[in-house]
């Protein structure tokens, strides 16, 4: 087992808010890696129906020494909403929980996402453990402390920052994914090469065939480098007000690409994947990347099995009124993540929009994804 650790700067309000990230085979049955995170004895449970039942039976277990409750939400982003939510608040009011209760996500970035919302509201914040069973919820929505559900009008609109005090990410629950879903997963993976780290690009673009094949040291090794740098990244701006934004490469773009499509047609990491070609498409046209850079970009996401197209009834002025919504549209001119030079990433509204009307017009696809 490998232990990370992410270390945030003290808020005044909680003291010492570092927490461990636990990485490796195994780590669902052993009751000592979370028994010093749960405070009082109450425990909830929140999982969904796709997980429960292949995880919940040894994650109950694992809890025994508690007074445990249960939340089985329905599956799929499409539930990721506030009248979903509710049935949370519903459970913890029902079992009278208090403000000493841990509440516990058992699944992939949705439950993470809902259940660590539910935590940071409930009774103005409760206790909270993530137990990511997707490869994205292990090295992303796991790690960093948003939360949050989407509104009709726009994914991940309403939120908090609240950080779990431990993250226990076993690799062996990733062997049950569905194919498409591990591809989504590996999609961020890339995501932290891309942005700072070229040497790991380059450990992708001769690995990613164990990856595919779940070779579970490749994936560890995986989890592992994409935890660390995204934990460095979130402990040098933990609210997103510099380097952070770095993590979304790509994220501009599929957002808009997820909500055109509709919640539930496009993975998040499907999505995420043809806006990180976007990115890459449009910093070669403002004169940062070569178009050998591009087609590596193309290569390294074609051998994850991701689509590189968007729908094609999506033209350039529906990306314009999807993304004029999108957090990063400060005062009318839209903020993306480019690429200085591969390996490297920037924060910049400092592009001609022709040069972003020309991406978008070569990246719509002609039969779909
Ligand atoms: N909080 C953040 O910082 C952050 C970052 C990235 C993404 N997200 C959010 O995460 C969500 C996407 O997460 P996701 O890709 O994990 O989606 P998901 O939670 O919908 O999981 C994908 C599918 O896999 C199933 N599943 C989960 N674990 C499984 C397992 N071990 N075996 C078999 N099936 C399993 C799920 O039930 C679901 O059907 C989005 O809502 C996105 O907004 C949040
Ligand atoms: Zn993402």
């Amino acid at each position: 087992m490998k232990t990370l650790h992410v270390e945030l700067s003290e808020d005044g309000q909680n003291g010492d808010r570092n927490y461990p990230i636990y990485i490796g085979q195994g780590l669902l049955t052993q009751p000592k890696l979370i028994e010093p995170y749960v405070e009082g004895t109450q425990v909830l449970i929140v999982s969904n129906d796709v997980v429960a039942p292949l995880y919940l039976d040894k994650v109950k277990k694992t809890f025994s020494a508690y007074d445990v409750k249960i939340v089985i939400l329905p599956d799929g982003e499409q539930y990721k909403n506030l009248e979903v939510l509710n049935t949370i608040f519903d459970a913890l009011l029902d079992a009278k929980f208090d403000r000493t209760c841990t509440l516990v996500a058992l699944g992939g970035g949705v439950v993470g996402d809902m259940t660590g919302f539910a935590a940071a509201s409930y009774q103005r914040g409760v206790n909270f453990i993530q137990i990511p069973t997707t490869l994205l919820a292990q090295v992303d929505s796991s790690v960093g402390g948003k939360t949050g559900v989407n509104h009709p009008k726009g994914k991940n609109m309403i939120g908090a920052f609240h950080q779990p005090l431990c993250v226990i990410a076993d690799s062996d629950t990733l062997n049950t994914l569905e194919d498409n879903q591990l591809s989504a997963g590996i999609a961020e993976v890339i995501k932290y090469g891309l942005i700072r780290d070229m040497d790991f690009t380059k450990w992708l673009e001769k690995n990613m065939h164990k990856l595919l094949a779940r070779d579970a040291e490749a994936l560890s090794y995986a989890i592992e480098v994409s935890c660390r740098c995204k934990a460095k990244i979130v402990a040098e701006d933990e609210k997103e007000k510099g380097v952070r934004a770095l993590l979304n490469l790509g994220h501009t773009f599929g957002h808009a690409i997820e909500t055109s499509a509709g919640y539930g047609n496009w993975l998040h990491g499907e999505a995420v994947a043809t806006g990180m070609l976007m990115a890459a498409d449009l910093s070669m046209r403002i004169g940062n990347l070569s178009q050998k850079d591009v087609e590596r970009v193309d290569n390294l996401l074609d051998m994850a099995m991701l689509p590189t197209r968007a729908p094609h009834h999506m033209d350039y002025d529906h990306y314009m009124e999807l993304m004029a919504i999108d957090k990063k549209t400060r005062a009318g001119k839209i903020n993306l993540i480019l690429f200085k030079k591969l390996g490297d990433a920037m924060l910049t509204n400092d592009f001609d929009q022709n040069l972003l009307h020309e991406t978008i017009d070569a990246h719509r696809a002609i039969d779909g994804k």
